[in-house]
């Protein structure tokens, strides 16, 4: 059967300590307890997606490791195909160390390990779930290169391609714009992509606009607790949310990137899919880890 979403990405274990605030340089702190979790933004979102209802593909790199090992059979358990979760042996799997802090926010440091081994050669071998593919979904944890071949390749076999431009670092090649159908910043990459401060709906219209001048056909900001700004060429709209007490924010904008793009998925109106993506996402922030914390479909409001 072939899987209506295809990620093109990141897996990660995430080693999480809980701390009362982040550390200064220098300064040693007391957490309040450690856990490991499935995680890694391209897993997450394959993860999301597959929890909400459609059907996925995972493409990415492990290492020859334990942590490989579980992340593959998590993904696994949930219905995705791993088919093209390349193993890498004498390489370690990707790592995140992330500090959570009584908030619910994070700090997060990662080593890519064996994300780094997924080239744009690897792509090409599995060329053929993109053949069958609606939508593609890419983000920045794997080499530049990939992603680069990965909006090219979604983008000429004609399949939605959705770019969730984080881990951001600096602005985006200028010809990706016109690559990406939905590019899905959060408010800290909207603001490193376009150089304007984003903090609030009216500033993320701004910066919104001004990654449709650069190219971009629709743009949806995250922006957490404030919801999503949606904008394309013709219309904007502000999604708000309802709040919710933040345990761990850590995943919730896989969350809604996965949410979207099951709801397009499965043909729901433009607006209906990205309420499915808040409201996935505003479960999630209530819970603690990445793929721990993404819900299904039932535990949702109809
Ligand atoms: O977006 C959250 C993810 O970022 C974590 O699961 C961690 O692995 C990092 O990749
Ligand atoms: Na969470």
């Amino acid at each position: 059967m072939h899987a209506k979403v295809v990620v093109v990405g990141s897996l990660n274990m995430d080693l999480i300590v809980r701390t009362p605030r982040f550390p200064v340089g220098g300064e040693t702190l007391a957490g309040h307890g450690f856990a490991t979790a499935p995680g890694g933004k391209g897993a997450n979102q394959a993860v999301a997606a597959a929890r909400l209802g459609t059907t996925v593909a995972m493409v990415g790199c492990v290492g020859g490791d334990a942590h490989g090992a579980e992340l593959r059979a998590g993904l696994l358990a949930e219905g995705i195909d791993c088919s093209a979760v390349a193993k890498v042996p004498g390489v370690a799997t990707g790592i995140a160390t992330i500090l959570v802090d009584d908030a619910g926010q994070n700090a997060i440091v990662i080593a890519a390990g064996g994300n780094a081994e997924m080239t744009a050669e690897r792509l090409a071998d599995h060329d053929a779930l993109l053949q069958a593919a609606d939508i593609v979904i890419a983000q920045l944890e794997v080499p530049m290169a990939t992603v680069e071949a990965t909006l090219v390749r979604g983008h000429e076999l004609g399949r939605t391609v959705i770019l969730n431009p984080a881990p951001a670092v600096g602005p985006l090649p200028a010809h990706w714009y016109g690559l990406v159908d939905y590019l899905i910043p959060n408010e800290s990459e909207a603001a490193l992509l376009t150089g304007l401060p984003v903090d609030s709906p009216e500033t993320a219209l701004q910066a919104a606009q001004r990654l449709l001048e650069a190219g971009a056909r629709r743009v949806l900001v995250t922006l957490g607790s404030q919801g999503v700004l949606y904008a394309d060429g013709e219309r904007h709209m502000h999604l708000p949310v309802e709040p919710v007490v933040a345990v761990d924010t850590t995943a919730a904008g896989d969350t809604f990137v996965g949410g979207f793009a099951a709801g397009l998925a499965e043909g729901l109106p433009l607006e209906a899919a990205i309420r499915l993506g808040q409201q996935a996402a505003a479960l999630a922030v209530t819970r603690p880890g990445a793929q721990p914390s993404i819900p299904h479909r039932h535990e949702l409001p109809a």
